[in-house]
């Protein structure tokens, strides 16, 4: 017999990389009592209309765009961080509706991405040895043994910090800063600055054009407002499923659960045991949710998960993102896809192609070299065209401030700079810059998928 799914029934299931060393337990349990009671940061509408576009990403009718920090911090708190990863993200969509011809769906990893999976769970520096840090939802990064307990006030501070957030988020979407003509106004100012600033003049000449064109028929933001306005959903990984299970709330229009603290929720490499907790809990909520796929996954283990996290099939409920490094895609990817495809499964495919492809500066650093970035993916356009399926869209690690964690791209960040602006709270990410430059390189890759298709098309 199968017991009828809760919120809570997670609770009876092996669940890994939860904090389970908080001094007081019933302090974290009288905190999520305190979240039961806090309004939802998101509404299940805005959760279907997000499932509803990705189900076009699924047919191939839009793109998916998503990125953001790999950790959101309380210190890197501030509105300019906020802009600046919201103005990157619409640039980079503005030059990848373009080259691609099709909608761009856009998704922070922002307002609730806090919670951390490690792959150690202590760490040791001049021996002494501490829990590692996990996300300041949980615990601190500065190394001493206070900093590194986990608080459970660190969840309200979190929620807090991710509705004050999506605030700014809301405002910035719909009031009036996400006009299409200054956005590519802004992608002009670094088109003009950048070193490699030639190769991208071309493609941003054609959007110049197409917007002047536009302009003079009488479409501007004056009389279309809305080319003043954007769509933007939120996501993050559905990690700490005590707070997930807080922000849990049935929908009154549809009668389903949905997980309000964010948009989409995806399961990280870490957490997608078949029997674990995190499966069972995101297989009740209606919310889209997304998997993540790394090297070791096989064909049939991919189908079991997808029979429990998409069994009617919907598209738009479920996206892939692999994640494999840029010398294993080639091996890895093309029989995921030969699985979903020959079983006729509804998916997004997308790439995260940031954690396949981080190694160990010769200075001590985590970094991940553009190169390979961009490498995986283009393999991963090239292998999805072979397979006869949608390159659906990227999952990138990135911010719009100009730190130095990811190697190279134009102006080419050595590993000696690395030092300079190296402020993650996890994983590298590439800067505005580079995220840009990405952006147009991987414009230009998939523009050339679409003119292949054409001429296949014409014969
Ligand atoms: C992440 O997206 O930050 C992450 C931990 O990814 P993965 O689960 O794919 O390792
Ligand atoms: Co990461």
């Amino acid at each position: 017999m199968t017991t009828r799914w809760t919120p809570a029934t997670w609770r009876a299931k092996p669940a890994k990389h939860m904090p389970t060393d908080y001094p007081d337990m019933g302090a974290v349990d009288r905190v999520e009592q305190t979240l039961r009671q806090m309004p939802p940061l998101v509404f299940a509408g805005e959760a279907r209309r997000l499932k509803s576009l990705l189900g076009d990403v699924a047919e191939g009718r839009a793109f998916l765009l998503q990125g953001g920090d790999c950790a959101e911090s309380f210190k890197e708190f501030h509105a300019d961080n906020i802009r600046d990863t919201f103005r990157l993200i619409l640039q980079m969509a503005v030059v990848l509706t373009f080259a691609g011809g099709k909608p761009v769906v856009k998704v922070g990893r922002i307002a609730g991405q806090f919670a951390k999976p490690r792959s150690e769970p202590i760490e040791t520096v001049d021996g002494v040895t501490l829990p590692s840090y996990r996300g300041d939802i949980i615990n601190g990064m500065d190394f001493n043994e206070a900093e590194r307990l986990p608080d459970p006030d660190r969840l309200l501070k979190a929620y807090g910090q991710s509705a004050a957030t999506l605030n700014l988020l809301r405002a910035f979407a719909s009031g009036g800063y996400a006009d299409l003509y200054n956005i590519h106004r802004w992608t002009l100012g670094f088109v003009g600055d950048s070193p490699q600033g030639a190769r991208y003049r071309e493609l941003s000449e054609k959007i110049s054009e197409a917007l002047t064109f536009m302009s003079a028929v009488g479409v501007t933001p004056d009389t279309q407002p809305d080319l003043k306005r954007v769509e933007f959903f939120t996501s993050h990984e559905a990690l700490l499923l005590g707070f997930e299970e807080a922000m849990t709330r049935v929908d009154s229009t549809s009668g389903d659960w949905y997980d309000t603290s964010a948009h989409l929720l995806w399961i990280g490499e870490r957490t997608r045991q078949l029997d674990g907790a995190h499966i069972e809990f995101m297989k009740g909520v209606k919310n889209p949710i997304g998997l993540k796929c790394g090297p070791t996954m096989e064909g049939d283990d991919l189908l079991r998960l997808i029979d429990v996290l998409n069994p009617n099939n919907e598209p738009g409920r479920l996206t892939l993102y692999g994640r494999f490094g840029s010398d294993k895609i080639a091996d890895r990817l093309p029989r995921l896809m030969k699985a979903t495809k020959s079983a006729g499964r509804s998916v997004v495919w997308a790439t995260d192609p940031m954690h396949g492809n981080t190694l160990k500066a010769s200075t001590g650093y985590k970094t991940r070299p553009f190169d390979r970035i961009l490498s995986e993916v283009k393999s991963f356009v090239e292998i999805a065209q072979a397979e006869g399926v949608h390159p659906g869209g990227v999952h990138l690690e990135m911010t719009g401030q100009n730190v130095t964690e990811c190697l190279g791209g134009a102006r080419a960040v050595s590993e000696t700079d690395l030092a300079d602006r190296y402020h993650t709270h996890c994983d590298p990410r590439l800067n505005g810059e580079q995220a840009l430059e990405l952006a147009f390189l991987v414009a230009e890759k998939l523009k050339a998928a679409r003119d292949d298709q054409r001429r296949l098309a014409a014969g």
